[in-house]
């Protein structure tokens, strides 16, 4: 088939790459020059396990070409729109580059042609689209939401072993449509309503958010009980009705997606005139579970002022480059309001703009780099590197009292401790 993707962030250059290396023939537009140049050259502007390959085989066999020019969904059958919905500061989703797009569609698109939409939008959306932007092309021009689910580190593996495929359609044309695209991937389709799909995506998350957030109300619990949080959220979990996914305590959520679609979530409820609290508490606990770490630390540390601090982890999970509402950046600007001076090491994350405003803080090339002479470490992400990490050595060259928060409770404990540390962890008794 003939794919017009329109934006290469992580959404809609996942779906380019994937779908041509099924044999489609994928056209991606994107706005940013400089990106476009990168890509059109074969190179990938973040890292993703196994994306760079299809990329390179993409572009190099002719079947994944990329282009500034709009104009170029002309003449394709399917139009995916991969935009970005940032949030606002109130929670509400921008839907800017949204509208920019079915103005273009609307205007260039040549029919029939079928638009699937891959951006997150507020369910009861499309029906608007559809109204605003494809009025006088209906009938011509299929609507169908579509939302990914792909996890950032394993985008390409979900790409092609999704758990389902939601579809959102009005006509049976359209399905088939959607289900021809998709024609190599096994997974159960459901098929529903163009607002109910939209709703999927936004419950999905939120569900998954409350589960984090639910155990780390949990872990916070154990800690004034004296119970422990690992083994608690293992039999918790081994509950099939529960399942024992998404009850990993510690720091809490970050990332593109978590943070924006709950609060985006917790907006078009209000908008709607529904209070969703429950939301409201998990958008709070995830929150309060950052503070409270530095709170932790602080009384671990008597005071943080003058103390030197090591944060050891950037990114907002391992396995990806991206700093995106990474609980990392949130106790830096913490730490350093507290009068502590802090070293950061990641192996991978990439500091880039849209990760927002940094902190002060000094980057090190490696993890012993940013314990020298530190007080303190704090584990922010579960990078396997420190995990396997030489403790002893660190032990030696860090400062009294030789604190470890293990924010991701990755490490262990008793050999941390029999090291000489004194070791914390989120829940742990
Ligand atoms: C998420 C969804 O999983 C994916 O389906 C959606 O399309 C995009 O958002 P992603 O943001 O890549 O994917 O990361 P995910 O692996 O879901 O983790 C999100 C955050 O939750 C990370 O900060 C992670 O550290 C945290 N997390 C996850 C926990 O704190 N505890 C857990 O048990 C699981």
């Amino acid at each position: 088939m003939l794919v017009s993707v329109i934006g290469a962030g992580y959404v809609g250059l996942v779906a380019a790459c994937c779908l041509a290396n099924s044999g489609h023939r994928v056209k991606c537009v994107e706005h940013d020059r400089s990106k476009c140049e990168m890509l059109a050259g074969g190179l990938l502007p973040f890292y993703e396990e196994g994306l760079g390959d299809l990329l390179a085989r993409g572009v190099k066999g002719g079947k994944l070409s990329f282009s500034t020019e709009i104009e170029s969904i002309k003449n394709t059958e399917i139009i995916i729109v991969a935009v970005g919905t940032p949030s606002r500061p109130d929670g509400k989703v921008d839907l800017g580059q949204i509208f920019g797009v079915m103005t273009d569609i609307s205007e260039l698109a040549t029919e029939p042609v079928t638009l699937i939409m891959k951006s997150t939008v507020p369910p009861g959306l499309g029906l608007q689209l559809q109204k605003r932007f494809l009025f006088q092309k209906s009938g011509k021009i299929a609507y169908v939401s579509n939302p990914e689910f792909l996890r950032e580190g394993r985008a390409v593996k979900d790409w092609y072993q999704p758990e389902r495929i939601v579809v959102g359609a009005e006509t049976p044309e359209a399905v088939e449509t959607v289900k021809s695209l998709y024609s190599d991937i096994e997974a159960p389709f459901c098929v529903m309503d163009i607002s109910s799909a939209e709703m999927v995506k936004y419950a999905s998350n939120a569900f998954l958010a409350t589960k984090i957030s639910f155990i780390n109300e949990i872990a916070n619990l154990c800690e004034l009980v004296g119970a422990d949080i690992i083994p608690v959220a293992r039999a918790v979990g081994m509950d099939g009705r529960i399942g024992g996914s998404f009850l990993q305590a510690g720091l809490g959520y970050g990332g593109s997606c978590f943070p924006k679609d709950t609060k985006g979530l917790d907006f078009i409820s209000t908008l709607n005139g529904h209070t969703f609290n429950l939301l409201k508490a998990v958008i709070e606990v995830n929150a309060r579970q950052r503070i409270l770490a530095v709170r932790k630390l602080s009384r671990l540390l008597d005071s943080l002022c003058g103390k030197k601090i090591a944060i050891l982890g950037l990114s907002f999970k391992p396995g990806t480059d991206d700093t995106r509402e990474s609980p990392s950046l949130d106790i830096i600007r913490m730490l350093g309001d507290e009068g502590a001076e802090v070293t950061a090491y990641d192996p991978m994350a990439v500091l880039r703009q849209n990760a927002g405003p940094l902190p002060e803080f000094t980057l090190c090339g490696d993890p012993l780099a940013a314990l020298t002479s530190s007080h303190a470490a704090v584990i922010t992400t579960e990078w396997r590197e420190f995990l396997d990490m030489d403790w002893e050595k660190a032990w030696k060259i860090m400062s009294p009292p030789r604190v470890i928060l293990d924010g991701r409770n990755c490490l262990d404990p008793h050999k941390i401790k029999s090291l000489g540390f004194q070791y914390a962890g989120m829940g742990r008794a």
